[in-house]
């Protein structure tokens, strides 16, 4: 193992927070290692003792086979209730949303006939378990969304639908990035392969059939615009209803997507921590589903999020030197962080990642709590949050589940930074141009403090994990 001491040195020292402009007691800095587990600091959240993973590690969904690392790529956020909002009508529920509906071949025979009439069996990977595959997609969306039916059935279908449509999202090397700035092993997570675009569906669905198997009937949700297009797809695709509490001043892109997947959308008057609020008084009267994060299902969404280790995992055969996130609430990263825990609780992995967190310049509770070393996020000055159309996805003044990440930043020696419009834009195009993926320049926030560090001590030779999602629109 290679101990890496704060402030840099000829052997690539990196990682000295005092280097990140804010008082910090200095520290030895080592990727977690390889050696003994007592090194690993006891976790637990915010306090609270941590539930033992269970004993084997989830299947992932790819059933991807464990070959070795290689070169080549792989695949693999409380205002007062307005009395002025406005609520549009729900449109008409979406047409059969994408999820799945692949065309079916019709003849995707496995048998042949010989001249002689004699059948025969082909053996045909593109054949009839492809076919079968669609055209039970396509029959299970119709059984999730009939309310005619048995909830375990509709459940059961919806499950069907999750597993093959949410997650397992690419993994690959970004060479052409690497030679671009300077850094080797740089390996992009495309959150943008989920149906929606963001990683958001992956809380979305679980939380969908959560509200199915529970119940409910209507779900309700606060967004910037991503996270209400994941529900609201969810929604639709398991027969709830959607009501999706939007910031008047938002530029938000999707708001007819969200609409067009039959979901209410209430404009308020309000910030992003004022919709929240009204989104979940709504839920409490109205009894409706309450997503938002925050709230009693935080530990569902942990979980969901945590599949996103379990899928580097699977590729890289171990936690990669540091894996960059972008952040808002925290939820995202506090996820992936709980994943390489049960990763490395159950022996699978050697070291745990350290958790970047990047967000909006001084526009984030995480980033401010870390930069000042304060012992939890504090709550920003709302006057001083003001939305543009890059940072929209990324700025609070409370950060919901802050704690949360801040300490998974801190468990793993990570460092929080903040990154302006204009460098989110630059990195966006440069991931477009040199490795083709269309990203949303807000999600690059993770990469652009990752890079930052590398301009000012360089990182050494490891692998490192950028997660990105996709711009839609
Ligand atoms: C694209 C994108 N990336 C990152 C985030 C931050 O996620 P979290 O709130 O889990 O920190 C958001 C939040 O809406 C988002 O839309």
């Amino acid at each position: 193992m290679r101990a890496l001491r704060a402030g840099g040195g000829p052997d690539g020292g990196i990682l000295s927070p005092e280097t990140e402009g804010c008082a910090r007691p200095e520290r030895e800095f080592a990727f977690l290692p390889l050696g003994p587990r007592a090194t690993l600091p006891p976790v637990s959240d915010t306090g609270k003792p941590v539930k033992a993973p269970p004993e084997d590690p989830p299947e992932t969904k790819s059933g991807k086979s464990a070959g070795p690392p290689g070169e080549k790529p792989v695949d693999a956020k409380g205002g007062k209730a307005a009395e002025t909002m406005t609520e549009s009508a729900p449109g008409a529920a979406a047409s059969a949303p994408s999820a799945g509906t692949a065309d079916a071949r019709a003849n995707g025979a496995a048998a042949g006939e010989r001249t002689n009439g004699e059948q025969i069996e082909i053996l045909d990977a593109q054949g009839p378990s492809t076919l079968d595959l669609e055209l039970d997609l396509t029959s299970q969306q119709k059984i999730a969304v009939d309310r005619s039916l048995p909830v375990e059935r509709r459940v059961e279908a919806f499950e069907d639908i999750v597993e093959s449509d949410v997650g397992d999202t690419s993994l690959s090397r970004a060479r052409n990035l690497e030679r671009e700035i300077g850094l080797r092993q740089i390996y992009l997570k495309f959150e943008g392969d989920n149906p929606t675009g963001t990683q958001k569906d992956r809380i979305a669905f679980i939380q969908a059939r959560d509200a199915l198997r529970r119940g409910y009937d209507t779900i309700t949700v606060a967004t910037c615009g991503n996270y209400g297009a994941a529900v609201a797809l969810a929604a639709s695709l398991s027969g709830l209803r959607c009501v999706v509490y939007v910031p008047e001043t938002y530029h938000t892109r999707r708001q007819q997507e969200i609409e067009q997947l039959g979901a209410a959308i209430v404009r308020v008057p309000t910030d992003y921590e004022g919709a929240v609020a009204l989104s979940q008084e709504r839920a409490a009267k109205d009894e409706f589903y309450d997503a938002n994060p925050g709230g009693a299902n935080t530990s569902l969404q942990l979980r969901a999020y945590g599949e996103i280790a379990y899928e580097i995992y699977d590729e890289l055969r171990d936690a990669p030197a540091a894996v960059a996130v972008p952040v808002s609430n925290g939820t995202t990263l506090a996820g992936i962080y709980r994943g390489f825990l049960s990763l490395y609780r159950r022996g699978r992995t050697s070291r745990f990642p350290r958790m970047i967190a990047g967000s909006s310049a001084r526009k984030n509770p995480i980033v401010n709590a870390w930069e000042k070393a304060l012992e939890r996020c504090e709550d920003l000055d709302p006057k001083r949050i003001h939305e543009t159309s890059i940072n929209e996805p990324l700025i609070n003044w409370r950060s919901l589940d802050g704690d949360h990440a801040l300490e998974a930043v801190r468990r793993t020696l990570g460092w929080a930074g903040g990154a302006s419009d204009k460098e989110m834009t630059r990195l966006s195009r440069m991931i477009r141009e040199k490795q083709g993926h269309n990203v949303l320049p807000a999600s690059t926030a993770g990469f652009a403090v990752l890079l930052e560090h590398h301009a000012r001590a360089s990182l050494p030779g490891d692998r490192y994990v950028v997660v990105l999602t996709g711009r839609k629109s």
